[in-house]
């Protein structure tokens, strides 16, 4: 695949994978992407994932014909990208390896040398001319990782941004590009908001003309579209008017309340209303639209005097990744002691910015008359 008259795409689909980076379910697959640079001097832009070796190092060749590559460039030490570095230097061993100074220590550790003889390190600002293209490199620490370089060839006006503006699934799916690209920012990049902010100010003094990320496709039309969204998301802004109730619920009380008020706030208007089972739905899809909606209502049931387990992680991932700048509304259930509602409040206090409903919902085993006026109470305040 061409993305410019000179840089081609080298990268793999991986449709074997079961959980992607240990924990995500990408029933599409994933993509390993890497780049290739033809110039006076071949520059191969990271490797993929260990299980793919074979099938990278055929479409590099492919690229580069008769010639070999100069240079290596590592943006990212995470294995799904740098899992083949050593064997790539093995086969090529000419090639000079281009990273920042602590992607070098990280290279040590995975692999026992840190190429001191071969070698070029790399800090924000540094240039390497491959002929008619400069690559300028770009400091983008915890953008996944802290050691993260992301690369601007000034001759095409591309973007190389190592997992910034990636996605799930393979390249030969069709789907939603925002879907699971908002699920993989959240899940993976969401922690880091300000260096992410920080990565969008450093991009908006260069001319893009195209974005070619680690995963998901390369990006060359209606850049603003995609360039938006990270604003949003990293500043964690609300992307869509809407409600998430989040529950978990043992015999099915806690749930029937939570779709009551589902049910009376679309009654209501409101414009979106999304439900999610905690313990059977996928998390970084809940985590997804927890981010996604100003509004978060969450609705459990008191356990050994505290909250459910599901929701109690729920939270636990809420927090972890820096969840902030929302406004959040508490149902509890308990049959003797109900204390679900107070064991929510005080994690999510540590949050910043977070608003809580004037309404807190107490149900005492299953809805009666006056649970379902508190529900109708929290409505009210929630779309008002
Ligand atoms: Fe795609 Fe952070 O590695």
């Amino acid at each position: 695949m061409e993305i410019t008259k000179d840089i081609r795409y080298a990268g793999v689909n991986d449709h074997e994978i079961d959980l992607f980076e240990g924990q995500y379910k990408v029933e599409n697959g994933m993509a390993y992407n890497s780049y290739v640079i033809m110039d006076e001097k071949t520059a191969v832009m990271d490797t993929v994932d260990a299980s793919f070796y074979e099938e990278w190092m055929q479409n590099i060749k492919q690229i580069l014909g008769s010639r070999t590559p100069d240079y290596l460039v590592v943006q990212h030490m995470e294995p799904d990208h740098s899992a083949n570095i050593s064997a790539f230097l093995e086969a090529f061993p000419d090639t000079v390896i281009v990273s920042s100074a602590p992607a070098f220590n990280i290279m040590k550790q995975f692999f026992g040398t840190d190429y001191a003889d071969r070698r070029q390190i790399v800090k924000e600002g540094d240039t390497l001319s491959l002929g008619i293209h400069t690559l300028q490199f770009i400091g983008a620490p915890m953008v996944h990782w802290p050691e993260v370089i992301v690369t601007y060839d000034q001759q095409d006006k591309v973007l190389f941004s190592a997992d910034g503006f990636g996605k799930f699934g393979a390249l030969d799916v069709e789907e939603d590009w925002a879907c699971e690209a908002r699920r993989y920012y959240f899940g993976i990049v969401g922690k880091f908001g300000m260096q992410v902010q920080n990565l969008l100010k450093k991009a908006a003094a260069l001319d893009i003309q195209a974005i070619c990320p680690l995963h998901g496709p390369v990006l060359k039309e209606n850049l603003g579209y995609y360039v938006n969204l990270y604003q949003t998301w990293s500043s964690y802004g609300v992307e869509s008017e809407g409600i998430m109730i989040a529950y978990t619920s043992v015999y099915g009380n806690t749930k029937a309340a939570a779709q009551l008020l589902a049910d009376r706030l679309t009654e209501k208007g409101c414009p979106k209303v999304v439900v999610a089972d905690l313990a059977r739905e996928d998390m970084a899809e809940c985590m997804e639209d927890a981010f996604r909606y100003g509004k978060l209502v969450l609705a459990t049931t008191t356990y050994n005097t505290d909250m459910f387990p599901y929701m109690r992680e729920f939270i636990h991932e809420l927090i972890g990744h820096n969840y902030q700048n929302r406004t959040v509304a508490l149902m509890e259930n308990g049959s003797w002691a109900p204390l679900a509602a107070k064991a929510m409040r005080a994690k999510l206090e540590t949050c910043k910015d977070i608003t809580f409903a004037e309404h807190t919902v107490q149900i005492r085993s299953a809805l009666n008359e006056d649970s379902i006026a508190q529900i109708e109470a929290l409505a009210e305040e929630l779309c008002s």
